[in-house]
């Protein structure tokens, strides 16, 4: 084989990674638990460079400096090593999403290569090995290997193989999001500076470990039994105590724009008028809206007061990476 395509999907957090243990093995401080979405993704090719003695890497038809080269090709060294096959690969990524503005394209870009090299260098991993990789390109990633509802295991001590993602919950009920695009723009602070700021300084962030745990403990039941107010509630409260450690880091910084507060405030008026829906936000000041599906239509309505249709996308559930033929 010469050449192979796989296409993974974003995801989510409804519980959040923010902070590394280990930063070199992107070990995460704690677990954290994703819903996969259907309708953002990335694809990627991967095939043997004829042309170049070095690998080289084209994303949405520009070819990437030597920066994000490095970081793709030091990514595929882990599958060199693994097969014995040194030898140089052309990567054409396309995100369908947008890149760096907080919707999860690290998460779909990093499955999606992983995937595609477990392909190539006929490595033969399973999706919860191949986790364990992803992880080690973008600590979200780890999650977009399996669709549905999906937790990423933090794991023990240093040991890679044991921080792995297992799907929970196939999300085959009613239930998705709708995404409100604020911002698609590049942000200025990346996750990983953002998180490793907020370790470093915020004052708050000695109370997130233990939080996160109790949040864990309380959603997994709570979706076992498709008990959605529940989930929206502690996914929600999860996402302000991230921004809360995030805001209180010094110098003192946010993802949120204005726009995200104006969202916010539509879910709540929402809420108040009987409508059940809960927002979630990542790094960035986009907001994603957690309903049920059936009512999505409904609450898009509402926010097209605010936000154009074009800034306003309803997403189903999604399922783990596929080959395209
Ligand atoms: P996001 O909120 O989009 O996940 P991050 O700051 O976590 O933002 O990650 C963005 C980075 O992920 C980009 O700067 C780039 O290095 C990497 N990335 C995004 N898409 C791709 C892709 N298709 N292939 C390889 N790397 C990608
Ligand atoms: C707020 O996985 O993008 O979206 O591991 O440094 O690549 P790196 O960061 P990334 O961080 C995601 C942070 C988050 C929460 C989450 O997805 O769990
Ligand atoms: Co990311």
């Amino acid at each position: 084989m010469d050449t192979t395509t796989y296409r993974a999907y974003t995801n989510i957090a409804l519980i959040k990674y923010w902070g590394k243990r280990n930063k070199e093995l992107f070990l995460p401080v704690t677990s954290s638990l994703s819903l996969t979405l259907n309708e953002f993704y990335t694809e990627t090719t991967l095939e043997w460079n004829t042309q170049s003695n070095e690998d080289t890497f084209t994303l949405d038809g520009q070819i990437l400096d030597i920066n994000a080269i490095e970081k793709v090709s030091r990514f595929i060294n882990m599958f060199r090593d693994l097969s014995g096959i040194h030898r140089p690969v052309h990567v054409k990524s396309t995100n369908h999403v947008p890149t760096a503005a907080g919707l999860a394209s690290s998460a779909s870009a990093f499955a999606a290569l992983a995937s595609a090299c477990n392909d190539l260098f006929g490595t033969n991993l399973s999706n919860k090995e191949l986790s364990t990789y992803a992880r080690r390109g973008s600590g979200s990633a780890t999650r977009s290997l399996f669709g549905g509802f999906t937790v990423w295991h933090k794991g023990i001590g240093d040991e890679s193989d044991s921080s792995y993602a297992e799907m929970i919950d196939e999300a085959d009920w009613d239930i998705g999001m709708l995404v409100v695009m604020i911002n698609k723009e590049q942000k200025k602070i990346s996750s990983r500076v953002g998180m490793e700021h907020t370790i470093k300084t915020s004052p708050f962030y000695k109370l997130w470990p233990e939080t996160v745990a109790e949040d864990l403990e309380a959603i997994i039941p709570a979706i076992e039994n498709r008990d959605f107010p529940t989930i929206g509630q502690i996914a929600e409260h999860n996402a302000m105590k991230m921004h809360a450690t995030i805001i209180a880091a010094d110098p003192s910084m946010t993802y949120w724009e204005p726009e995200s507060l104006t969202a916010m405030n539509i879910v709540r008026d929402l809420r108040e008028a009987g409508i059940p829906c809960y927002f979630t936000m990542d790094a960035g000041p986009n907001v994603k809206v957690l309903c049920r599906l059936s009512q999505a239509e409904e609450i898009k309505k509402a926010f097209e007061k605010h936000f154009s249709s074009d800034r306003l996308v309803i997403s189903g559930p999604g399922k783990g990476p596929h080959k395209i033929s």
